[in-house]
């Protein structure tokens, strides 16, 4: 009886369908592990007529690119032979449970030494377009940088068109003096630092520099193609907008997370941001060159690098054309006046998450703990009656709730492990701001910072709003505010306080933009949503380098969950010490 059941046409077909069904549903592809090894090194470079050497990671500017797909694991082996203490941050990774591979000093590792080594172990999960890593102690990131490629698994396609070809596109900021003799003495004097020489596009300045046309990044295209261009703000201290001129862009991911599609001649990117466009070519070959240019945006009140940094987009000769040697005319873009903050409103609005079936939004619908935190500059007094060159002979201080962040001497994520923190951290950041005010308003008289390692602690799992608000007690200012080991979703948005009454009313909580770098409206505020689903110490910063270096930054402890994968492993043994 049983032999003939099994033996049944029905139970055959049965059986076949099964395993046909099972080998052509989609296997869960694991990712591969990559190795990379950063030696860091000196080299000579030449922009604008300046020699200088630089700290480069394997004799290359800007640094190597690492290309992995969503779910690789990642071994870096950053070796340091230079007399500067190093480390390496890997800009957006989540680093969901990794996070000794961060990268930020003394958050959470001690700087690899001269003669040192550590391997970066981490593994992609979820994120798919461009990142970035760099230096992540004092500002070597001015030269250390490079991107981070993320492609989607195996057979994955992308949600928009295949592109014909991928270019990397990252700006930076060149100085001719040292970036570390710049933030060194700015801090000494308490005045504002130096400004950079020139913008870079993949560490070229480009034509519109003295003695730099020989140093232009050249983007050859044939017509009719889409181009995805891969866009990193790598520069120390300002916000860019760009633009190719006569050409249109096509928005499609931001940080690493997929947007719906929207086109824009001009974008707007902050330092720590990265932006995915699709760049259609004319149809026909078009009988000019064009310019791809960008320069800064700026809200605030110090002296600032004006300049344009310009690339060139040139379509290659057609068959017919050989030996042509006719010199096109060149277009130039019209780039937003430098302080157009209606221009930065108006295009933040329209980034919105994906939001489909299988890349949804997970936006926290329900929140645990509400935290309201100013953002800004103040001021300090002197060291020891001296005059300062900060305003009225005080020092520039940055701070959050009014506290300016003090850098410890040992790595916060070791001491929290260990449960050492005594001497080295305090777990009482103000949720709120200790005094009120009108934070966009004409300031209150005694506008001193108070000074501190202060973090909060949040248990696991708690959703979490935060609203930041800009204040103006130096005048109203634009904040790139980043956040480590969450991306976090950008809910609401507006100008003049906060209004906790009316404001929450308006928050999108259907498909709000998700990344992990959010530019803080001159003179308003913006509300995020993150779940604390990753433990660790997680920095928050301000990424515009000068106002780090004074102290815009602070950190939140993420208690293990009570499983065993929600608990961050012990640290690899080769760990760098202090
Ligand atoms: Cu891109 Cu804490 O930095």
């Amino acid at each position: 009886m049983g032999a003939s059941v099994l033996q049944s046409p029905a139970f055959l077909v049965v059986v076949l369908t099964a395993f046909i069904t099972l080998s052509i549903l989609p296997q869960p592809v694991l990712g591969i592990t990559r190795h990379y090894k950063f030696d860091i090194k000196l080299q000579n470079v030449t922009r604008l007529c300046h020699t200088k050497s630089i700290v480069s990671v394997n004799g290359q500017f800007p640094g190597p690119r690492i290309v992995a797909r969503e779910g690789d694991q990642l071994l870096i082996k950053v070796v340091n032979h230079v007399q500067n203490n190093i480390s390496i941050h890997w800009h957006g990774i989540r680093q969901l449970r990794s996070g000794w591979a961060d990268g930020p000093a003394y958050i959470t590792q001690c700087p690899i030494q001269t003669g040192q080594s550590y391997v970066y172990n981490f593994t992609i999960v979820g994120q798919r377009g461009t990142l970035w890593w760099h230096a992540h102690i004092s500002w070597l990131r001015s030269t250390l940088y490079g991107p981070i490629i993320i492609l989607p698994k195996r057979g994955v396609p992308y949600p928009f068109a295949k592109p014909y070809k991928e270019v990397p596109v990252i700006f930076g900021e060149w100085f001719n003096a040292d970036p570390e003799a710049v933030i060194t003495q700015a801090l000494q004097t308490g005045g504002g630092p130096n400004v950079s020489d020139a913008y870079t596009i993949n560490g070229l300045p480009g034509p519109l520099y003295n003695c730099s046309a020989e140093d232009t990044f050249k983007l050859k295209v044939k017509p009719g193609k889409t181009y995805l261009l891969r866009l990193i703000n790598a520069a120390l201290n300002d916000e860019l907008f760009f633009s190719i001129a006569n050409h249109t862009l096509q928005i499609v991911d931001v940080d690493a997370i997929y947007v719906k599609p929207f086109e824009t001649e001009t974008l707007l990117i902050t330092p720590g941001q990265t932006t995915n466009v699709l760049l259609k070519t004319k149809s026909q070959y078009p009988s000019a060159t064009f310019l791809m240019t960008a320069r800064p945006y700026v809200t605030g009140q110090g002296t600032f690098d004006n300049s344009t940094v310009a690339g060139i987009l040139e379509y290659e000769k057609p068959p017919n054309n050989v030996g042509s040697i006719k010199k096109l005319p060149l277009f130039k873009p019209t780039l937003p006046p430098l302080n157009d903050t209606s221009f930065a409103a108006n295009f933040t609005q329209k980034l919105r998450s994906l939001a489909s079936a299988q890349f949804p939004a997970n936006v926290p619908q329900k929140i645990d703990k509400r935290f309201f935190f100013t953002v800004g500059l103040g001021t300090s007094s002197c060291h020891s009656n001296q005059t300062c060159q900060g305003p009225n002979g005080t020092m520039f201080q940055a701070s959050i709730n009014n506290v300016s962040f003090v850098m410890p001497t040992k790595a916060l994520l070791q001491s929290h492990f260990s449960g050492q923190s005594n001497g080295v951290y305090n777990p009482n950041f103000p949720i709120y701001p200790l005094i009120q005010f009108n934070y966009t308003g004409t300031p209150p008289n005694n506008t001193m910072v108070s000074n501190g390692t202060k973090l909060v602690v949040l248990p696991y799992n708690t959703s979490v709003e935060l609203i930041l608000q800009d204040t103006s007690i130096l005048g109203a200012e634009s904040h790139p505010l980043h956040l480590h080991g969450f991306n976090f979703f950008v809910v609401g948005q507006g100008f003049g306080n906060f209004d906790p009454n009316k404001d929450p009313a308006n928050f999108n909580l259907v498909d709000p933009i998700e990344r992990n770098t959010v530019g803080v409206p001159a003179g308003g505020w913006v509300a995020i949503r993150f779940l604390a689903d990753n433990p660790g110490v997680w920095f928050m910063h301000c990424h515009l380098e000068v106002h780090t270096s004074w102290g815009l930054k602070m950190a939140w402890i993420v208690l293990d969950g009570k499983l065993p994968n929600q608990k961050l492993p012990p640290p690899p043994a080769d760990l760098p010490k202090c």
